[in-house]
């Protein structure tokens, strides 16, 4: 069995072949000058795991290719997305859209014997696949590191507010939720709402930081109302454009995300709960 790092994760893989104990496939990949992809296992093995996103998109296409040239060589393909880029689009919002989210699953399921997720936008993406299939939750995770440092968990949005109850239980804090309204892809605002934060330091956590409006808008409301020290946390941080900068200007005192997505602002990883998947 060996690990395949696709190039959206390498401090992953490495931290799951620590935790399994499977070592790293020799493989090459490279982009041609007019931005092609090529890949190559220099190796042998009869099991493979890839771990992948499909984001951005040219690491779609890589994932594609690794697939396969895994299943030229090994008996069994485990795909490892971190973070399921393309995830959103879960439904038909409006009449003629696609459904990118079962889209991706068709074209993935067709080389791989396995699949596992952490946090796709909604669970049931998992059902898109018709291979077996698992969706990790890394909110216990996260939530491990923010005992002791909070009082509360603040959801900036309904859709988080579960995860933020969640969290919540671990910590052993309270929480609540704001609601949030989007204007557009880049603007949200926020209902004003009374939280019981003056004094006390708090935890805004989200499922993905895109633009970072969300959680710009939450922090104003926190920093209204008194709050003491804010973190500001998701499972993936996508931090589009100069999303970190903004969010820590408009008052965070930290970033804190997982490595779905690798990052500065990745310090909690999901290795452990993968591997105890695969085991
Ligand atoms: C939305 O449903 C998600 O849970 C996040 O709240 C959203 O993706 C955050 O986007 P942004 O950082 O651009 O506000």
């Amino acid at each position: 069995m060996k690990i395949i790092a696709g190039s959206s994760s390498p401090m992953l893989a490495k931290n799951l072949s620590k935790e399994m104990n499977v070592p790293i496939a020799n493989v090459s990949i490279k982009r041609f000058p007019d931005g092609e992809c090529y890949v190559k296992i220099n190796d042998k093995f009869d099991h493979a795991i890839i771990v992948e996103n499909t984001y951005p998109n040219e690491n779609i296409i890589e994932l594609f290719l690794l697939q396969d040239a895994a299943k030229r060589i090994a008996k069994n393909i485990d795909i490892v997305i971190p973070y399921y880029g393309y995830g959103r689009q879960d439904k038909i919002f409006e009449e003629g859209e696609a459904v990118s989210a079962e889209k991706m699953a068709k074209l993935i399921e067709q080389d791989a014997n396995r699949i596992i997720l952490i946090n796709p936008h909604k669970e049931y993406i998992i059902k898109f696949f018709s291979i077996e299939g698992k969706a990790i939750d890394a909110t216990n995770s996260m939530a491990e590191y923010f005992k002791g440092k909070v009082d509360i968990v603040i959801a900036p949005d309904k859709g988080a507010m579960r995860m933020a109850e969640k969290a919540a239980r671990v910590i052993g804090c309270s929480y609540n939720y704001l609601e949030k309204k989007r204007i557009s892809g880049s603007e949200v605002s926020t209902k004003v709402k009374e939280m019981d934060v003056a004094g006390k330091d708090a935890l805004i956590l989200d499922d993905i930081i895109s633009t970072g409006g969300t959680m710009i808008e939450a922090i104003k409301q926190l920093k209204n109302q008194g709050a003491g020290k804010i973190y500001v946390a998701c499972i993936h941080g996508l931090l589009i454009g100069n999303a970190d900068e903004r969010i820590l200007n408009a008052g965070a005192d930290e970033i804190i995300t997982t490595d779905t997505i690798e990052s500065a602002y990745s310090k909690v990883s999901v290795a452990r709960e993968i591997a105890n998947l695969l085991k």
